[in-house]
């Protein structure tokens, strides 16, 4: 009996001083704001001096500085999506947990980010290409970051089709290390390359289409396409892990940044880049920009065109020569590349729809 009674009283003695001397660390680590060590692996308290993801991305981005920094700075950051933890921060919520990142075995993050400043409204061509990223790749969540929501029925019915879209309110930068940013579209140059190397992922422009999963390019640090060689390489789509050397390399150039010479921070420099280290970038040149704008006629006027093994389609929006389908009905019998990649996201089969039956 009684060494039953000392076997308890030493058990009970054991797990005081434990818990005695894990307050006591608690208290010295509160109080002097010391690294931790988090071998335990649980959620610990917050340590001013403790590198935080939010560092690295405020020197490459200042709007970072008005970011809560309780919100981006712990031990699970590196394994988070850092965009999910900013927008649940402009939504008032508080749950960072719900952020982590699934260890899927790729190394970009299975996110999808377009970036958009000023109004505008979203026209049926933004609803498709938005959409494929939902139906092609089926991503964790897809962001539009930018300044203000886009306008229009195209993005009130993409919200109501997109259950994961997430718009991030953001300013548009107007300077890059002191210099004025006179171009919207260089200020989308400059935010795209922000959000990658904190976050990693896939970027896409809005007039870009998914047409076929990303997954076996996913595990490439960096996946880029070369327009061609006077263009130089393309930025209308990025895959990418996060804090990439290369993108670092771009970000950097801006200090030369000059709005005069349109394309020498964007798809200048980085085929220049490419051309000194041809290992720095995985390249599907093929598989994200084709048909070329000077070959409109294949992808608004005829349906030979190969896509199936493509993984993204431009849309060369701008060009404006070939009318754009405006309606779902204008899709359902548009008998050209373009209607049969519309309907291959809408319907998953890409064959026209005529009401014939
Ligand atoms: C900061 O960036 C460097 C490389 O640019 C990276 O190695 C490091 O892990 C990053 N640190 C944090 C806390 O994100
Ligand atoms: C979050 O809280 C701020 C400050 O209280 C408030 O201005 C904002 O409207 C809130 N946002 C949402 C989405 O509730
Ligand atoms: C990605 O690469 C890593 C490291 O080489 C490897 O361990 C992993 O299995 C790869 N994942 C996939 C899905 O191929
Ligand atoms: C958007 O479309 C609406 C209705 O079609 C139109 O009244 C409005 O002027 C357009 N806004 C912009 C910014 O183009
Ligand atoms: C920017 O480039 C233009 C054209 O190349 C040149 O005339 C101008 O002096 C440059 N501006 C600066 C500040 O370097
Ligand atoms: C489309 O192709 C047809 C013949 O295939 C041609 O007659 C027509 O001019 C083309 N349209 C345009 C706008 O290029
Ligand atoms: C669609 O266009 C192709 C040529 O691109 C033509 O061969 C085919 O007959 C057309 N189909 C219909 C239903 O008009």
């Amino acid at each position: 009996m009684k060494i039953f009674q000392k076997y308890i009283a030493l058990i009970t003695f054991m797990f005081m001083s434990v818990y005695i001397w894990q307050m006591v660390n608690r208290i010295n680590l509160t109080a002097s704001n010391n690294k931790i060590s988090s071998q335990n692996g649980h959620r610990n308290w917050k340590f001013v001096d403790k590198p935080c993801i939010v560092d690295n991305w405020t020197r490459i981005d200042q709007t970072a500085e008005s970011l809560n920094r309780e919100i981006f700075c712990d031990e699970f950051a590196e394994q988070s999506d850092i965009l999910c933890r900013w927008y649940l921060d402009q939504q008032n919520i508080t749950d960072p947990k719900t952020c982590l990142l699934p260890q899927d075995g790729y190394r970009v993050p299975n996110i999808v980010f377009y970036v958009t400043f000023g109004h505008y409204n979203f026209t049926l061509l933004h609803y498709m290409c938005i959409l494929s990223a939902k139906k092609i790749q089926r991503p964790l969540a897809i962001y539009v970051i930018g300044d203000v929501q886009p306008l229009g029925k195209w993005w009130r019915k993409l919200c109501q089709d997109v259950s994961n879209l997430r718009f991030i309110r953001r300013q548009q930068p107007k300077v890059i290390f002191g210099i004025h940013v006179y171009w919207v579209a260089h200020a989308s140059d400059i935010v795209r390359l922000q959000i990658l190397l904190a976050n990693g992922g896939i970027y896409m422009d809005t007039d870009q289409i998914f047409v076929k999963s990303f997954n076996p390019i996913r595990n490439y640090t960096i996946t880029m396409g070369i327009i061609d060689r006077y263009t130089g390489m393309g930025n209308a789509v990025i895959s990418t892990e996060r804090h990439s050397t290369f993108l670092q390399q771009m970000y950097d150039n801006y200090r030369t940044y000059n709005s005069t010479n349109y394309y020498a921070n964007s798809l200048k420099f980085s085929y220049e880049l490419w051309e000194r280290n041809h290992k720095a970038l995985h390249l599907e040149s093929l598989k994200f920009y084709r048909p070329l704008w000077s070959e409109l006629d294949k992808l608004y006027n005829t349906t030979e065109f190969n896509w199936r093994k493509r993984y993204a389609i431009h849309i060369w929006s701008r060009e404006k020569i070939y009318p754009l389908p405006e309606t779902i009905s204008d899709v359902d019998k548009l008998n050209t590349t373009l209607g049969e990649l519309f309907r291959h996201v809408c319907y998953g089969d890409s064959r026209l729809r005529t009401s014939k039956m």
